[in-house]
């Protein structure tokens, strides 16, 4: 892939912006400052000036739809891979795509399509930011943590830039290719295995073991009775064991709809 860098000073989201220009693929916006930056499920995402490496990437994927659902997954990987080798750090995926460090959430990505079938798939990551200058975590949310909170304050934001968009354009070409970025995803993915509840869209919930990621990169749960359920959009808790002494299903619908 042929990055093409575009760096502002400022916009209100490089999401919004890049699916505004419906450019050539390859196209990498970043801000060094966000005013209106979005989240997943409609929420707002908000960093601290010069804190952050916020940037998208438009991508025009020749694949069905239903492979799409990959592409923030892979970025998910991408991030996490960067970091590790750039920063020393070990993170971990909480499903579809936080990137965590000790439970906290360093990175959100956000993929959004236009009408024109261009994906952007846009990535926050909190460097420079104190404990005073994150948000705070929102009824059910993650705490909030920066590179800097992790011990590593001097990190290279173009460093890192860098180092995200060459994993992510290979991942992206073995995607293109047909190929499969599962292994790749389950290997970071601190999901798997844990007891979890679901919130999905409508209020509602569901709480199970997380169990797998189909072929879709959907999340499956298996409650008590030992089906698993298809997710592909919510919020997803980590349950502590002791919070566990009865789960049961609040509710078994199939979603649909893409995070
Ligand atoms: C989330 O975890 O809710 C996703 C956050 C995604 C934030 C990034 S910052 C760059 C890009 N532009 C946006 O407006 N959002 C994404």
């Amino acid at each position: 892939m042929n990055w093409d860098i575009t760096v502002v000073e400022e916009t209100g989201s490089t999401n919004a912006d890049l699916l505004e220009e419906d450019g050539k693929e390859g196209a990498v916006l970043v801000a060094r400052h966000q005013t209106a930056g979005r989240g997943r499920l409609g929420r707002t995402w908000h960093t601290p000036k010069n804190a952050a490496l916020t940037f998208s990437v438009l991508l025009r994927p020749d694949m069905p739809a239903a492979r799409r659902g990959w592409l923030p997954l892979a970025a998910g990987v991408a991030v996490a891979e960067a970091v590790r080798d750039g920063c020393a750090l070990t993170v971990s995926l909480k499903w579809p795509n936080d990137v965590l460090h000790h439970q906290r959430k360093l990175a959100g990505i956000l993929a959004e399509q236009n009408m024109s079938g261009a994906v952007v798939v846009g990535i926050g990551l909190n460097v420079a930011a104190t404990e005073a200058e994150l948000p705070p975590a929102g009824p059910g949310s993650l705490v909030p943590t920066s590179l800097a909170i992790a011990g590593r304050p001097e990190t290279d934001r173009d460093a890192l830039l860098a180092a995200i968009l060459d994993r992510l354009g290979k991942l992206y070409d073995v995607l293109q290719a047909g190929g499969e970025v599962r292994d790749e995803y389950v290997a970071w993915c601190g999901t798997l295995g844990q007891r979890v509840r679901i919130e999905l869209p409508g209020d509602r919930s569901l709480t199970g073991t997380a169990t797998g990621i189909d072929e879709h990169g959907r999340l499956l749960i298996t409650g008590q009775d030992g089906k698993p359920v298809a997710i592909s959009a919510g919020d997803v808790v980590h349950l502590r064991l002791s919070a566990l002494a009865c789960p049961t299903w609040t509710c078994l619908p199939r979603v649909n709809s893409r995070c």
